[in-house]
């Protein structure tokens, strides 16, 4: 069996300020980053990663964080450079880098391109500057309206924006405002998060209020409905764009693909003959950068799990998934887990047609019970390795 296509994610761990309703292995910087000790760990990382790599091209990489645009494009540049001479990329790879608009100008944009970045994605959020400042935001309106302007000017092949709905006082009207000025801007991509109040936040710990459930409801018909008017292609659950203009890195974590994270909390899938592993890196960066032994866990997968998470990202992707590619990533084909879709299907929350299952409009809109019973049901299958 072919391995999976191959990913690679590089976590800088540092902001600004730590955003109150961020579950992401980030910190909020102390005075100048570590940038070249940061380069030089990455890259030793990689080079007691080539196992990993035997055989392999990369065909995308991504640089997420915490704020990857906090550091310099030449540190950007070095990091390419050294993976280029430890590694094969495919010739069109994809090389995103994620930017927070309160730490960017254009000539920073122009450095990343010149190192080799050819996607941006922008963590707008909002453009309304009371959602801004609810949100602990480092920027205010202007200055996102900026960085959208310096990306589209920048010659990127393509930049995508976040924006974040359900926000504390927001209306369906208020939403739709900051999506349409979004849209102004014409994105190639844009991806619309539902705010989520996740565990050990300050959110958590001093929950704004939120919009009610059904006021929710408006707000994402709302939102969902102003992207597809404006021509833009809902591929995955909170992701759209305009044709030709797919993130092909995260279409691979949506296809069961294999990556390997490097930096400090990264977290690594990757298949071999023994089975799928997931990995993770020490979080701390200070111990990243000063130790070799840069592993915190590594866990073979159990093949009910892997079932399990490969339908967590498959069913998330509007055209659903092909019986070969469950096959390919699971062993398994669709007569196998006839108990998994069968009731499904009856209820109407996926659609099983021909070799392709997909989730249905209600299904989708409702993904998190479908998933809920997917455990339940995976849980009790005999937990053979992967
Ligand atoms: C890893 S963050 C990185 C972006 C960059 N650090 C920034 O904030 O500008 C990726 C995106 O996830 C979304 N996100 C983060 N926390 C979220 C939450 N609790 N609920 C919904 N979306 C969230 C935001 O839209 C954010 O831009
Ligand atoms: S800037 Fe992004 S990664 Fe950093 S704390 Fe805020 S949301 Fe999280």
């Amino acid at each position: 069996m072919p391995l999976p296509p191959l990913s690679l994610y590089i976590h800088i761990p540092w902001c600004v300020a730590k955003c109150p309703y961020c579950d992401f292995h980030s910190l909020a910087r102390r005075g100048p980053l570590p940038e070249g000790p940061y380069v030089r760990a990455l890259l030793d990382d990689l080079d007691r990663s080539q196992a990993a790599l035997r055989g392999r091209k990369i065909q995308t990489i991504f640089f997420g964080g915490g704020t990857p645009s906090l550091f310099a494009g030449a540190a950007v540049g070095e990091i390419l450079e050294g993976v280029n001479r430890r590694a094969t990329l495919e010739a069109d790879c994809e090389i995103t880098l994620e930017a927070n608009p309160g730490t960017i100008d254009s000539r920073r944009f122009q450095a990343f391109r010149e190192a080799g970045v050819t996607r941006l994605s922008l963590g707008v959020q909002s453009l309304h500057d009371p959602s801004l400042r609810r949100l602990g935001r480092i920027h205010n309106a202007r200055d996102a309206y900026d960085a959208m302007e310096a990306a589209a000017g920048a010659g990127f092949r393509s930049f995508n924006i976040d924006l974040m709905y359900g926000l504390p006082d927001q209306t369906a009207a208020k939403a739709l405002a900051d999506v349409r000025a979004a849209l102004a801007v014409d994105p190639p991509h844009l991806s619309l998060y539902e705010l989520t109040i996740e565990a050990h936040t300050a959110f958590a710990h001093d929950p704004p209020v939120l919009p009610s459930e059904d006021e929710r409801m408006a707000i994402e018909d709302a939102v969902t409905q102003a992207a597809g008017a404006a021509g833009y292609d809902r591929y995955e659950v909170s992701a759209y764009t305009r044709p030709g203009y797919r993130c092909a890195h995260n279409l691979n974590y949506w296809r069961f693909g294999d990556y390997l994270g490097l930096g400090a909390g990264a977290h690594s899938k990757l298949t071999g003959p023994e089975g799928v592993t997931r990995v993770a890196r020490i979080a701390d960066p200070a111990r990243y950068m000063g130790d070799h032994d840069r592993i915190a866990s590594r866990r073979l997968m159990a093949r009910r799990d892997v079932v399990f998470e490969f339908l967590l990202n498959a069913l998330r992707l509007t055209e659903g998934f092909s019986q070969d590619l469950l096959y390919a990533r699971t062993g398994y084909d669709f007569t196998d887990l006839e108990s998994l879709w069968a009731h499904a299907v009856t209820r109407s929350l996926l659609w099983r047609e021909g070799d392709w299952i997909r989730t249905t409009p209600l299904g989708r809109r409702f993904l998190d019970a479908l998933l809920a019973e997917f455990l339940a049901i995976t849980e009790i299958m005999p937990a053979e390795v992967s």
